[in-house]
This record gives structure tokens, C-alpha cells and sequence, in this order.
């Protein structure tokens, strides 16, 4: 299991025992700290890596599940990330994912444009619009 853009590993105790390799990918350093401290807290083991979810470190067809919880919105390429996500992902591997997704809606799309650039600051970097559902399925994810 991979979780991507892991952060302060506020998933870490949620994840059942008996997990085969629990791997934790988060580009930040002093997030990834922080994730050192909550494993050692909840007394559990996993392996974290430095890697945006753009370049993930593992062979194709290698993960049965990958857990992105508000990271789709904040990726430089979301893109990018999804075919990578595709790529490790087993053929029958699970995307499971909490992400902000665009409306839709009409007018509550038109209000996620309106209010993206304060968004965008409040939320360093978080983009209230992307179009994430669609952008799943053209890289074959369900
Ligand atoms: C809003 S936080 C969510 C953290 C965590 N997933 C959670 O639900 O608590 C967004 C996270 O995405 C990470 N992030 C930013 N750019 C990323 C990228 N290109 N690839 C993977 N993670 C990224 C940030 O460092 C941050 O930890």
C-alpha cells in the first residue's frame, strides 16, 4: 500500500495491521518528520520516501492500493501524478482518495473559479477547481 503526499501522516493510525509494506511518499522534508514522530507514536512501521507522486519510485504493476487524501488538488501535474498512480498500480489495484473535485454543477463550478485565487493562497497552493473525476478516468483510473 502506497500512500502518496502522506503529510503530517494524520492516515497512519487508520491503516489496518497485517498490511504487506505500508510506503509513505511526501516531498517535504519537515512534513516527513513529523511523519517519523506519529509512527513511532503509534508504534508502527512503514517506509517513507521522498517523492512527489509525479515520480514514484516503484515498478509498474507493483501496488495493490495507493491512498491520496487532499494531495490531487495541491500537485504541480495532477496529470502526471495520475499516470503514475495508474502506472504502479496492479491491474486489479484500488485508488482510494478524499479530494476537493470540481463541482458539478454549473453554478458551484463558476463559484470554485471565482473564489480559486483566494483559495489557492489560503490553502497554499490547494486548487478548488481541478477537474480531478475527469482527469481520473482519462488515465484509466475507474
Ligand atoms: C493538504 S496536505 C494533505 C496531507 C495528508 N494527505 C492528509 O490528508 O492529512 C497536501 C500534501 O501534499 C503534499 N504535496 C505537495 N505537492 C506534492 C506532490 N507533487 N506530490 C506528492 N505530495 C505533494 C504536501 O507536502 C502535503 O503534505
Amino acid at each position: 500500500m502506497v500512500e502518496i503526499g502522506a503529510g503530517t501522516g494524520l492516515n497512519v493510525a487508520r491503516y489496518p495491521d497485517g498490511i504487506d509494506e505500508l510506503v509513505l511518499a511526501e516531498p517535504e522534508p519537515a512534513m516527513r518528520r513529523i511523519i517519523e514522530r506519529r509512527l513511532r507514536r503509534h508504534d508502527r512501521v512503514a517506509r517513507i520516501i521522498d517523492a512527489p507522486a509525479e515520480r514514484l519510485p516503484l515498478a509498474d504493476d507493483s501496488v495493490d492500493t495507493v491512498v491520496s487524501t487532499l494531495v490531487l488538488c495541491t500537485v504541480a501535474d495532477p496529470e502526471r501524478a495520475l499516470r503514475e498512480i495508474a502506472r504502479v498500480l496492479c491491474p486489479d489495484g484500488q485508488l482510494l482518495f478524499i479530494e476537493h473535485v470540481r463541482a458539478t454543477s454549473r453554478f458551484l463550478a463558476a463559484c470554485q473559479d471565482f473564489f480559486f485565487l483566494p483559495w489557492y493562497r489560503f490553502a497554499g497552493g490547494g486548487c478548488c477547481n481541478r477537474p480531478t473525476m475527469e482527469l481520473m478516468r482519462a488515465c484509466g483510473l475507474p
